[in-house]
């Protein structure tokens, strides 16, 4: 049958946790939130550093509020998430005693810690995104993203051995000082750097070394734990040499990962709620951004999003949660999810009374709507008989179950009908 994961998202078992879990948050915060119009807004303006110290001194999140967050997470459905503890403009958002570019140095606080101890203390798991681009670390030698590029300061030595250094002392720091933490996102890997540049190989040997269960993604440029497709939704399960791998889409919910005000290009609850049910069928997970504000509040759109969100995962939790994809081929209406003998088919289109479902006659004893629990009727065709009252659907091929559905389409963001398998021999 399928490949579902039957790991819970309690099991002590390193990748187990990730695809039980499947439904994410990915938080991005920092002095790019102040300037609201996008967290590559340094490098898009070419911005000096003096420039960019405008949001240094004025960054005072006062509503960033972790144990809140921790909490919407939680509500969302999602059983993990992963904060910036640095992003591409260098800004450190944990204690760092290998610069002063952090918020411990702005505000007095360390930003990593809130962070981590209230997503703990909501029983979820932990993750970082930790930048391999340093717009502000000397040693960092300027590229086609540098917002000093095709400026004199081209001319002053850099030495990318130096700032290698300073990666690994604090991924010492981060792995060392806050606990376990569960997943490292590292950012990015282009043409003109790469895994020499990053020193992937012994960064990584440090992670794995000091958190042998954490996962790691595959940013470095070099194979991780998992890959990260970004703002697409793959359509199938992804391999690497015939092998599937395990995967985590991460999405935005505007097209801009860091707070960005005037950008109201918003994905809709509905949309991204089948994302999420999309990653699940072909064996993935969603991680879903929210960019907090320059005070580091969420603005009112993602919060309802998120509550919208929530309400679907509080009624269908368990056609996504420990669920993975299913080896039965969906109606061309539907997408199947699977988790052990239970087979769950989502309906972004709401059929009129009946939906046949191919190969799945003999396979199902029981078929309810999941966000009720009413029992949906269902019969297998024979493929022979003739069928003489109008209201049945013309015949089917032999094997094919048909459900009988309610003409009125729940109310819901994303119907889901739950199938109860026949446990095979
Ligand atoms: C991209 C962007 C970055 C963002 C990341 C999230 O690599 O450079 O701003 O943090 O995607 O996956």
């Amino acid at each position: 049958m399928s490949g579902a994961a039957t790991d819970s998202a309690d099991t002590t078992d390193s990748t187990g946790w990730f695809e039980a879990a499947r439904f994410g948050l990915f938080v991005h915060f920092g002095l790019y939130s102040l300037a609201a119009r996008h967290e590559w807004v340094r490098s898009r303006e070419a911005m000096s550093q003096q420039e960019y110290d405008r949001y240094l001194h004025r960054f005072d999140p006062d509503l960033f509020d972790a144990r809140q967050l921790a909490c919407t997470t939680r509500e969302s459905g999602m059983r993990y998430a992963v904060l910036t503890a640095k992003h591409h403009d260098g800004f450190c958002l944990f204690d760092s005693a290998l610069t002063d570019y952090t918020s411990v140095r702005a505000t007095g606080r360390d930003l990593v810690r809130e962070f981590v101890d209230a997503m703990r203390a909501e029983g979820l798991r932990v993750g970082l995104y930790y930048s391999l681009l340093d717009w502000q670390h000397p040693d960092f030698t300027l590229d086609e993203h540098h917002p000093l590029r095709g400026t004199e300061a081209q001319r002053k030595t850099r030495d990318m051995e130096r700032y290698r250094a300073y990666m690994e002392g604090q991924i010492r720091e981060l792995l060392t000082e806050y606990g376990r933490i569960d997943t490292l996102f590292f950012d990015f890997t282009y043409p003109e750097k790469g895994p020499e540049a990053w020193g992937a190989e012994r960064l990584l040997a440090v992670v794995k070394e000091l958190q042998p269960d954490i996962l790691v993604n595959d940013r470095l440029g070099i194979p991780g734990d998992y890959v990260t497709p970004e703002q697409y939704q793959p359509d199938r399960p992804l391999e690497r040499g015939g092998e599937r791998v395990v995967w985590e889409a991460c999405h935005t919910l505007n097209g801009s990962w860091g707070y960005d005000r005037d950008n109201h290009d918003y994905k809709d609850p509905a949309l991204l709620v089948r994302m999420l049910v999309q990653s699940v069928a072909c064996g993935g997970n969603l991680i879903l951004n929210v960019g907090p504000n320059g005070r580091g509040a969420l603005d009112p759109t993602a919060h309802s999003t998120l509550r919208a969100i929530g309400e679907w995962t509080d009624l269908h939790a368990r056609s996504v949660r420990d669920a993975g994809p299913s080896t039965f081929e969906p109606p061309s209406q539907g997408l199947y999810t699977q988790s052990g003998n239970r087979l769950y088919l989502h309906l972004p289109a709401w059929p009129l009374t009946h939906l046949h479902l191919p190969g799945l006659a003999g396979r199902v004893h029981y078929a309810q709507l999941l966000h009720d629990g009413s029992e949906i009727r269902f019969h297998e065709a024979d493929g022979a008989r003739h069928e003489h009252n109008n209201l049945a659907p013309p015949s089917q091929p032999a094997g094919t179950l048909t459900l009988t559905l309610p003409i009125a389409r729940p109310d819901v963001l994303l119907p889901v009908i739950e199938l109860e398998l026949v446990e095979e021999e």
